[in-house]
């Protein structure tokens, strides 16, 4: 049984009341899940300050709280501890609750703006057995799987699940690491042994604010890393050389220009996949992917440099990779006949230029997408997405993604006002079902239908409601079972 004042550490708290040698059942952020004896780490959020809840909390059993504000009169039966910084108290509390697991496993870190999912279900793949994964899909090794909320979740659900991980024998771990739980500090106890670069682009600025913060949040994750430990990054992306400079440990570079390490030397890109040679420094691994599109190639060189970094052989990538299945709604085909209708989960403007630029080089007839912008998000996207668009497909179903808050109309709008000035080879269909509809009317032999945006999703949320809608489903519903 572990005790407040150990899981805390001395220099964690600045005030206390109360015994602090007390046992700690277990640590929680949300009063509704306190069990009798449980600590209760008061987060003072963005919209909810955790303090009004301690009141539930406490009539829960809850045995201690820690909170950034003083010990609180109407409590005084309560151990309360005030720290400083309460979201760095949580990780290090969660992680000294569980014999700090990530320092037992490899825990290789995959950010970046896109391709982070990918990358992740690849490196667990070519790592094989004994390892464990945790991102957009949720948390999952043979025999375990936990639905995840966050692409990275709170600290306690992380460590828990790498406690467990470690205990089912798993050695390796690779998991998503958004660049929301290393500004909230969620991944501040992780002891990372690699971490991984994907991508860089202007996504999820309305949390962020500035490109610099956000750029600087992905960036701690490779400043923190020692000389024992490995930064693998993306060679091709103008950010590379910034995280170079402040690197403190080991690196190779990925991509498919001539400096990098590992390197793509022969490629061919068809509706099948893709396949060609990898130039690597322990020398070339044939290989060939059902995944689809340049970018895939990206997250596959991504993946075979983690994998190269852990000691696994050419042999061992080249039957993974042959072996791997796409990522449910990852540029995944969802009907194969005349044409080729493809379900993907890109939206941004990078990731559906990287998208659309992907699937220029494989089509032979016209390129037909289907988007929409989220709302309640950042909405400097939707002109960048429309100009996207309008520049590299020949046909445009604007359309709804997930309209939250906001009127589905007036995101459209936002959208439309982007496209390039002339452009008018697009429809507007608020209704998704409708516009794939369109979409799918449109299409004719050799060309490609790119349904874009919600990829595995299989619901909607707008105002007032969320219904069940899946992309997938829509297609099979308009287009009939058959050649799918
Ligand atoms: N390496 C990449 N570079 C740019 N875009 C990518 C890359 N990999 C995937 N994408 C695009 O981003 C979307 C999301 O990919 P995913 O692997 O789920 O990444 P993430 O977890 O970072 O959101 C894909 O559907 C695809 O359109
Ligand atoms: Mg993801």
């Amino acid at each position: 049984m572990k005790h407040l004042d150990e899981l805390l550490g001395k220099h964690e708290s600045l005030a206390w009341r109360g015994e602090l040698h007390l046992p700690v059942n277990g640590i929680g952020y949300d009063s509704r899940r306190i069990a009798p004896g449980d600590c209760f780490v008061a987060i003072k959020g963005f919209q909810k300050d955790g303090i009004a809840f301690v009141g539930d909390a406490v009539a829960r059993g809850a045995g201690s709280v820690v909170s950034v504000h003083p010990p609180a009169p109407e409590f005084p039966l309560v151990t309360w501890a005030q720290v400083k910084n309460d979201r760095r108290a949580l990780s290090a509390m969660a992680s000294r609750f569980h014999d700090d697991p990530s320092r037992a496993l490899r825990v290789i870190g995959v950010t970046g703006t896109n391709g982070k999912t990918t990358t992740v279900a690849l490196i667990q793949e070519l790592l094989g057995p004994g390892s464990a994964a945790i991102g957009t899909l949720g948390m999952h090794f043979a025999g375990d799987s936990r639905p995840t909320k966050l692409t990275t979740p709170e600290a306690p659900e992380l460590f828990a699940f790498m406690a467990a991980a470690l205990k089912a024998g798993c050695v390796n771990l690779a998991m998503e690491v958004s660049s929301a739980s290393l500004s909230l500090h969620r991944v501040d106890d992780v002891v990372f042994s690699q971490a991984v670069f994907t991508s860089f682009s202007g996504d999820h600025l309305d949390f962020h604010g500035t490109m610099e913060n956000y750029f600087e949040a992905k960036l701690s994750l490779f400043k923190r890393l020692g000389s024992d430990q490995w930064a693998i990054l993306n060679g091709d992306d103008p950010m590379g050389p910034h995280i170079i400079r402040e690197l403190n440990c080991r690196y190779v570079t990925f991509g498919f220009s001539e400096q990098a390490d590992i390197r793509a030397l022969k490629f061919a890109f068809s509706t099948e996949g893709v396949k060609g040679v990898l130039q690597t420094p322990r020398g070339k691994i044939e290989f060939q992917s059902r995944l689809l599109g340049r970018f895939n190639l990206m997250n596959i060189m991504a993946a075979v440099s983690s994998a190269l970094v852990n000691g696994v052989g050419a042999e061992r990538i080249s039957s993974a990779l042959a072996s791997f299945q796409p990522v449910k709604g990852r540029a995944t085909i969802a009907h194969a006949g005349d044409f080729l209708v493809v379900v993907d989960y890109a939206h941004t403007d990078d990731a559906l230029e990287n998208l659309l630029q992907a699937f220029r080089e494989i089509t032979r007839g016209r390129l037909i997408v289907v988007f929409g912008a989220g709302g309640s998000r950042d909405k400097t996207k939707r002109p960048r997405m429309a100009r996207v668009a309008s520049r590299l497909a020949d046909l445009v179903v604007v359309t709804s993604d997930n309209p939250r808050q906001e009127d589905p109309q007036a995101i459209i709008a936002d959208i439309v006002a982007g496209f390039a000035p002339g452009f008018t080879a697009f429809r507007a269909e608020p209704d998704r079902r409708a516009a794939i509809g369109l979409a799918l009317d449109m299409a004719v032999s050799g060309d490609v239908v790119l349904i874009a945006g919600k990829g595995h999703e299989n619901y909607q949320i707008f105002k007032d409601r969320t219904v069940h809608f899946d992309d997938f489903e829509v297609v099979r519903e308009k287009l009939g079972r058959g050649d799918a």
